[in-house]
């Protein structure tokens, strides 16, 4: 079969492959210690689960708008206005079948093929995918380390501006580095749209994943609401991955258009999954706060034991569940030779299975550090200890 030229531009998200990977292997009877993807293992506060058990039984089981149940639209746009200190409306909300499609739907509504678009790498394999799938020219911006916490990479951003540059997708907080934005640092990057009238995809996954100081939203600085489409997501705060539910919130202009293409894509998104997503934002938080307790324990539990384990360095990230230590000493001392080494001989040495830097994009021109990426959302704490406990021995070893 010959398949559209396109389809040689799409790629994927190749922590799905270490997954599956991992399942093979533990498959043959190995332990696992699964480090590898940002899944959670931990069930969804109970009053959610009621919410859409109640919205089934009440026959809410049929199509239902394209742009969401207006409850849930509401629901959203007090919440994000709430958060952001801004004043968004339903019709500035389309909900969608989780905070992904958003990707897919920003670019379709607002990039031209040729167009240029800025993003991040290391980043969510996803936007390079469909920047790529849509004919635009993918143009990556990377990290750098600072005190306490990796950085943009500034330079980088101001340096690969060309007049056809059209947008920049912007993960804050992020995945997966665990970076947390200085506000100088999301003022300057505002101020750098405004004045080269770039879109923003404000990619907001793990907006309430946080453990100390508040999220600040580039939507939230002066004239960036009018230019930014925020990815919601209840995946993350609600313990909901495979729920599917999330939601373009933006201008009204482009919401229509990705509402529109909601009609286009599936219709419309899960009609009773959306009175969880009602119960999620209007009901009880104390489950959502309690998952926020378990996962900060895991943090810390992490982050000593990765610091305590010859030639890694790793940052405590106030955000996301994810951590992105510097190994580059501990693959010297194991004599891998590269990442693909390191990662497979840890899983057959300790049963620690984990992500590469390079499962977050290419590397980057001068890039000489090393780095993986520890998930810990879906790994119990004494698990952690046990896993982390074992890559200690093998690299001291
Ligand atoms: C940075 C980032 N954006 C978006 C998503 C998409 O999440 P979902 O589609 O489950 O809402 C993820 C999921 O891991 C993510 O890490």
């Amino acid at each position: 079969m010959k398949l559209a030229e396109r389809v040689s531009h799409l790629g994927t998200e190749t922590a799905f492959a270490v997954s599956a990977e991992a399942a093979a292997y533990a498959a043959k009877g190995n332990k696992v210690y699964p480090f590898h993807i940002g899944d959670m293992n931990l069930p969804t506060p109970q009053n959610i689960q009621e919410a859409a058990i109640r919205a089934m039984r009440g026959g809410k089981t049929g199509y239902c708008p394209n742009w969401g149940i207006m409850p849930l639209r509401e629901a959203l746009a007090a919440e994000v206005s709430r958060t952001h200190g801004t004043s968004y409306t339903p019709e500035n909300v389309a909900i969608q079948p989780g905070g992904k499609p958003v990707i897919e739907k920003f670019l379709l509504s607002l990039v031209n093929p040729g167009d240029e678009v800025l993003y991040p790498n290391p980043g969510f394999p996803i936007y390079e995918s469909q920047i790529e799938f849509q004919g635009a020219k993918a143009v990556p911006y990377g990290f750098v380390p600072g005190k306490d916490n990796f950085l943009l990479d500034f330079e980088a951003i101001e340096r690969s501006l060309t007049p056809r540059t059209r947008a920049i997708i912007f993960n804050n907080l992020h995945n997966p580095t665990g970076a947390v934005s200085p506000r100088e640092e999301i003022e300057a990057l505002a101020e750098l749209c405004r004045k080269h009238d770039l879109y923003v995809l404000s990619d907001e996954a793990y907006w309430d994943v946080r453990y100390a100081g508040d999220s600040l939203s580039i939507a939230s600085l002066p004239g960036m609401a009018e230019r930014t489409v925020i990815l919601y997501t209840f995946s993350k705060k609600f313990a909901m991955t495979g729920w599917r539910l999330g939601g373009a919130v933006g201008p009204k202009d482009v919401v229509a258009v990705i509402a529109t293409l909601n009609v286009n894509e599936e219709s419309c998104t899960n009609h009773f999954v959306q009175y969880a997503g009602v119960e999620a934002l209007t009901g009880d938080q104390a489950a959502a706060a309690e998952i926020l307790g378990i996962l900060q324990e895991r943090r810390d539990v992490a982050v000593d034991l990765l610091n305590s384990i010859p030639g890694v360095t790793c940052y405590s990230p106030t955000a996301t569940f994810y951590l992105y230590p510097d190994v580059t000493g501990a693959m010297e001392r194991v004599g891998a030779a590269g990442y693909d080494q390191f990662r497979l001989a840890a899983l057959e040495k300790t049963g620690c299975s984990f992500c590469t830097r390079l499962h977050f994009g290419r590397a980057l021109p001068g890039e000489t550090r090393h780095y993986v990426r520890i998930a810990y959302s879906g790994i119990d704490t004494d698990q952690i200890r046990e896993g982390l406990g074992l890559l200690k021995q093998w690299v001291e070893s």
